[in-house]
């Protein structure tokens, strides 16, 4: 095995990394990632396996949430090691058969990618042989309209995702670009937000002094109003 085998096998994209570039064949035809997609904010996620019931509500969920997603403008992408024909089969027992929370007659509309030779899982780190050495783990990357990854999950076989967290997140980041802010634990849309701190001794003063628009609890932590329809009115897509 040469290095650059080596590196594809081991490779885990990190946070601040270009996504890794690939073609692929798709329940919605071939893509090139993540040049197709340049302009909107993806999520590339990973499932164990078709025909398996965490998977089936995690697609379910995910579908229903997708016009969700696409307000912010945000795609998905879905991969697992299994081939088209698995893929199709599958989401077409989801339409017809499957009810999930309420969920009926969802149609999966975005790719979901054929991994059979493995090349893509390898490619984001989504073999984890310690887990699994057959399937992909639940992996998620959330990558920028530049193709930049900005923030990477990682689940296990058993765990379903919260997909409320994963539209959290995408939101979360995009508010920070937008408003140059950092958000707070469990922070939602609507909450305050956090002040970078302050570069200087003279404006952390006028922070602590009152002299900025924002509350400090210290030097370091200072926080302000930001309000959800602004934010929305940033991010939505027009
Ligand atoms: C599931 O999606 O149900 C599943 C897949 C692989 C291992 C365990 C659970």
């Amino acid at each position: 095995m040469d290095t650059a085998d080596t590196a594809t096998v081991t490779s885990i994209p990190r946070i601040g990394d270009k996504a890794p570039s690939f073609k692929a064949v798709t329940t919605q035809g071939e893509i090139t990632f993540p040049d197709q997609f340049a302009g909107s904010w993806v999520i590339l996620f990973s499932h164990p396996a078709d025909f398996t019931p965490v998977c089936t509500s995690e697609f379910i969920t995910f579908a229903s949430l997708e016009p969700k997603f696409a307000e912010v403008n945000c795609k998905l992408v879905g991969l697992s090691i299994d081939g088209l024909y698995s893929h199709i089969a599958w989401l077409r027992t989801i339409k017809e058969k499957i009810e999930y929370r309420g969920m009926k007659n969802v149609e999966v509309k975005f790719p979901l990618i054929e991994d059979i030779t493995m090349t893509v899982a390898r490619k984001y780190g989504m073999l984890q042989p310690g887990e699994s050495s057959t399937k992909a783990v639940r992996a998620v990357f959330i990558i920028d309209t530049k193709g930049t990854i900005r923030a990477v999950i990682y689940y296990p076989l058993s765990l379903g995702r919260n997909f409320d967290e994963l539209y959290r997140v995408v939101v979360a980041l995009q508010t920070a670009d937008a408003f140059q802010i950092a958000t707070p634990a469990d922070w939602r849309p609507g909450d305050d937000v956090i002040v970078p701190t302050a570069g200087s001794c003279g404006v952390a003063k006028d922070r602590m002094d009152g002299k900025e628009e924002m509350t400090c609890l210290d030097w370091f932590f200072c926080t302000k109003k930001l309000d959800k329809d602004k934010i929305m009115a940033a991010i939505t897509k027009k």
